[in-house]
């Protein structure tokens, strides 16, 4: 009786543990779509490892004393129903995450390639040059460039056009949930909508060199007017 309390009072723990793990709200649609996936697949994965461990913890105490074990014999249905239950399972983290993979802010070449290149017509674009050992962000439909400092609208929907000079590179922005290798002689699209203004992380993700771990840069997220202003005052500053 004591060790059945003592395994509930540890499965409490367990899954207010897991509570208080919840993600902060997301600061793009990507990352959102993402924590989603992960909040799903954690709500299988939770009562599964619950169910294998207290099933084991309960089987080692119910035969502490069998000092004469007997072999099983076949169970076809209980067979039968593991596996159809494990087939279950695979299917929907399957289909959950392919889902997420098929988003347009995820995976936009797919999306692109559907609807004959212009699928992203009215986002922002932003073309995206790294190299040994750092970043160039060019904004379309205007003559402003700038260096290791990315600058984009919130709540709006931005395209990344990304090549490289020379060997292959990855963006990566942890909390905007973008991440795309970039490959030479390439152009790699990645896409986002940010909703929280602020500064984030961007660096590089793929091992290109001595000065790979030199290779980031910060992510300034503007609300739209702070955004203009911005483009204004850079257009001027070059012209
Ligand atoms: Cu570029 Cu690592």
């Amino acid at each position: 009786m004591r060790l059945r309390r003592r395994v509930i009072q540890a499965s409490l723990v367990v899954v207010g543990l897991s509570l208080f793990a919840a993600p902060a709200a997301a600061q793009s649609v990507n990352r959102a779509a993402i924590d989603d996936l992960n909040e799903q697949l954690l709500y299988v994965a939770l009562p599964l490892t619950l169910f294998v461990e207290l099933t084991l913890v309960y089987v080692i105490y119910r035969f502490r004393n069998n000092d004469d074990p007997k072999p099983t014999v076949d169970d076809p249905a209980l067979e039968v129903t593991w596996t159809a239950a494990t087939g279950a399972i695979l299917v929907f983290v399957g289909v959950s995450a392919f889902v997420v993979m098929a988003n347009p802010y995820i995976t936009p070449a797919a999306a692109e390639a559907s609807t004959d290149g212009d699928a992203f017509a009215d986002d922002t674009e932003i073309d995206v040059l790294a190299y040994q050992w750092g970043w160039e962000f060019s904004y379309a439909d205007t003559n402003v460039t700038t260096e290791e400092r990315l600058v984009i609208p919130a709540d709006e929907n931005v395209t990344f056009r990304l090549q490289t000079t020379d060997v292959i590179h990855a963006i990566y922005i942890p909390q905007l949930g973008v991440k795309q290798d970039i490959f030479p002689g390439r152009t790699m699209t990645a896409r986002t909508r940010a909703t929280e203004p602020g500064e984030y992380r961007l660096y590089c993700a793929e091992m290109c060199g001595a000065g790979h771990s030199k290779m980031d840069a910060t992510v300034v997220v503007k609300n739209q007017s702070a955004y203009d202003a911005w483009v204004e005052n850079q257009t001027a500053a070059a012209g």
